[in-house]
Order: structure tokens, then sequence, then C-alpha cells
């Protein structure tokens, strides 16, 4: 049995994981930098990157002291290399690289886009491929036609923010707080979502692509502001609430109207969602509906799989089967090519 160790740091969580051929986790462990950022309402790069490489050894000893191995018995190095934060980004790689090179074993860099649906067929247990795939984070929106768990390929894509942006920026305009996805959808809660008609972006176009910059303009326009002068937060109450729940069941509809169109034209039965923005409950439970509506098999992993982990990194058991493994020159590619 081969063990590897696989290290995630591409924006703010700093992670490490060990897993088996197998595909068993044996330990994940997450280092959020969030009350770093919350006060600049944004992840800082440069803050991250330093951030990353003070936690990354204490992460990386834990996983290996809770998963019970040494390094010594790892037998294969991966690593999240693309799309992220370049600083960020750097610090992960020249720890993996570093680690291959002196424990003499092989290095896979990963995508870490793709791997956010790597964790649906982590949490399944089971194999999910072929699927429709949908990844909802804070930098990425996209559809991918899952053929395989190392071949996916891009169906469509957010033209400007990505819906976990969006959530920060319409909480920052509500005044709710960094990171805004879990504070949108606890004053969702509150509200009504009928109360305000936000608009739809792209639901009825051919190419399977998303758009939510208009959607966070329109709150904005609710909101009374204008001309990019920013107005102030609503005071907690009705109002609040209700611009959060319309908010929020705009981006929901949009998201599981592209997941079923998807799924209609691929042919594809089988669909996961993976991202942080997949912990929403509300996205949950529309695409539960809408999979039992359709007869589709619906993979959401559970919340922590959701949100950045270096467990989701284990299709590099794939590419380690198949001997091809990353050189010691891996570059940082902080954007999707
Ligand atoms: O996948 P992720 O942890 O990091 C990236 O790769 O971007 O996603 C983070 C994003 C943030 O924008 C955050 O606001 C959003 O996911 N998010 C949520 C929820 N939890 C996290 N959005 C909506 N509802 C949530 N419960
Ligand atoms: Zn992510």
């Amino acid at each position: 049995m081969a063990l590897f160790l696989a290290l995630e740091t591409s924006c703010d969580e700093t992670a490490a994981a060990v897993f088996d051929d197998q595909l068993r986790v044996l330990s994940s462990v997450v280092a959020s930098q969030t009350e770093l950022h919350a006060r600049f309402g944004g992840v800082v790069p440069e803050v991250a990157a330093r951030a990353h490489l003070e936690r990354l050894l204490p992460v990386l000893d834990t996983a290996l002291h809770q998963a019970g191995v040494t390094l010594e018995q790892i037998d294969c190095i991966a690593v999240h290399h693309t799309p992220g934060l370049i600083g960020a980004l750097l610090v992960g790689i020249s720890a993996a690289k570093s680690l291959a090179l002196a424990l003499g074993v092989p290095l896979v860099g990963v995508n870490h886009v793709t791997s956010h649906l790597f964790a649906c067929r982590m949490a399944a247990g089971r194999d999910i491929f072929p699927c429709v795939g949908l990844v909802v984070s804070g930098g990425h929106t996209a559809l991918f036609d899952c053929q395989e768990a190392t071949r996916m390929i891009p169906l469509g894509a957010t033209r400007d923010d990505a819906a976990g942006e969006a959530f920060d920026k319409v909480a920052a305009l509500l005044g709710l707080g960094f990171p805004g996805g879990p504070a949108v959808e606890r004053e969702a809660a509150q509200g009504n979502p009928g109360a305000f008609r936000f608009p739809r972006a792209l639901i009825h176009d051919d190419r399977l692509d998303f758009s939510f910059s208009g959607l966070k303009t329109a709150v904005l326009y609710a909101l009374g502001g204008q001309n990019n002068a920013n107005p102030a937060p609503p005071p907690p109450g009705p109002l609040r609430a209700d611009l959060a729940a319309s908010f929020q069941a705009a981006v929901v509809e949009v998201l599981v109207t592209r997941c079923r169109q998807a799924c209609q034209r691929s042919g594809y039965r089988r669909l996961a969602v993976g991202g942080g923005v997949a912990a929403n409950a509300t996205l949950r439970s529309a695409l539960e509906t809408m999979a039992r509506q359709q007869g589709l098999e619906l993979f959401i992993p559970p919340l922590a799989y959701c949100t950045d982990n270096a467990a989701m990194a284990a299709s590099a058991v794939e590419y380690w089967r198949r001997g091809e493994f990353a050189s010691l020159d891996l570059d940082a590619v902080p954007t999707v090519a």
C-alpha cells in the first residue's frame, strides 16, 4: 500500500492530508486564516502567504501525527499548484518539492478547481465518474464534463464574479462581515426570498456560462447606491434579511438551472457539486429537489470537504499509478489557462 502526503495553500487555508492508494483518508488538517483577513474584509494575498509560511510545518506535523505515520513512510507528495494566489501557492509548492527531493519520492501537481469535484468522489467512497461537475467557490464558478478523475472538460464558467465572490461582496454591502457566504446564509434565513426580484443573468443563454456581477449591482441599487458610491449598510431588520434572502434565491436558482441544463445536454445521470458555496443549505436542498425530480444521482460532500482542504488532492493517486509525475521545476500557475 502506498501513502500520500498532500499540501494545499492556494488561498487562505493551510492544509495537509495523508491518504493511501485506496483513497482512504488517514488525516486531513486545515488551519483557516479567516481571523487574519476579517478586518480587511477579504483575503490579503501577502498576509495569506506569510501565514502559510508560519503554519505549514505545524499543520504538516499534525497531519502525519493524526495519521500515525512518519515522513519516511510517505511514497508520494501531492500539491495544488494551480490556480490560486501566487505567493500562497509558492509556499506549498516549495515545501512539496523540498519534501519530494529529501525523501526521494515522486511529486504530483494537482489542479485545485477540479479537486473540488474530486472531493465529491472522496466523500462518496465510490466511483462517481462520468458526471457533470459544478464548482462553486470564492474564486471559481464553472461546469465540467467529468469524464474521469483526471479528465474534466470545461463546459462553461463565470464571465465575471464567482458565486462565492458575489456572496462576499453582498455581505460587505449589507454590513455582514467576512467571510460573506455563511453570514448571508444566516441573514437570509430570517428574510423573504421573494421580496426582491433580482436578475438571473444568462439563464436562457445557450452557452453554460454564468454572470454574477449584475446581481451584486442590483443589490447595491436596491440599497439606494449609485455611481460607485456605496450606501451605508442597512440596519439589522426585515429589509436586510429580505435583501440577503432574495440575493441568495437568485444565485441558487441560476446554479440549479445550469446544473439541470448541463445534465440534460450531456445525458449524464450523475451530478457532483463542490466548493465553498456548496456548503450553503438552501443550495443543497434546491439541488436535492431538482435531482429527485430529474432522476439524477447527486454528490455533494459534507461541509469540511466543500471548503478548501488537502484530501481532495487525492486524484494524485491516479497520476501516480500512471507515472505522471511533476519535475522539481513545477511552477505555481495563478490562473486557469
Ligand atoms: O472553496 P472555498 O473554500 O475557497 C476557494 O477555493 O475559493 O470557497 C470559499 C467561498 C467564499 O466566497 C465563501 O463566502 C463561500 O465559499 N461560502 C459560502 C458558504 N460557505 C462558504 N457561500 C454561501 N453559503 C455558505 N454557507
Ligand atoms: Zn477552493
